[in-house]
């Protein structure tokens, strides 16, 4: 049995120069976090696994990883994987499409 999705634009792709990221809302209000990484556009959630912080104002990159300032936590931006301390439990990701030159998430 598949679960429904829904595709909703979050951005023009113009907006997420590479190597930069940007926070934004989903219509529920969940926040996430848009990366482009070697032209690449990636979504996780927005909000670090060990805290409240926001990666999207409060991230530094690291390679294909993604720093949280707070403490020092990382994850893989492809895959939210959580790859060092404090943070084990990995980031939530959404599948994204452009279509059109606006950057779409699957949720
Ligand atoms: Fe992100 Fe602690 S809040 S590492």
């Amino acid at each position: 049995m598949s679960e429904l999705t829904t595709l909703t634009a979050v951005c023009a792709e113009h907006e997420l120069p590479d190597g930069e990221m940007l926070g934004c809302s989903l219509p529920d209000g969940t926040r996430i976090a848009l990366y482009r990484l070697h032209g690449r556009i990636y979504a996780t959630s927005d909000t670090c696994t060990h805290g409240e912080a926001s990666l999207s104002d409060d991230g530094l990159f690291h390679g294909d990883e993604i720093e949280c300032s707070w403490h020092g936590g990382r994850f893989k931006v492809a895959t939210g994987e959580a790859c060092a301390s404090p943070c084990w439990e990995p980031l939530r990701t959404y599948p994204v499409t452009i279509v059109d030159g606006t950057v779409h998430v699957e949720h």
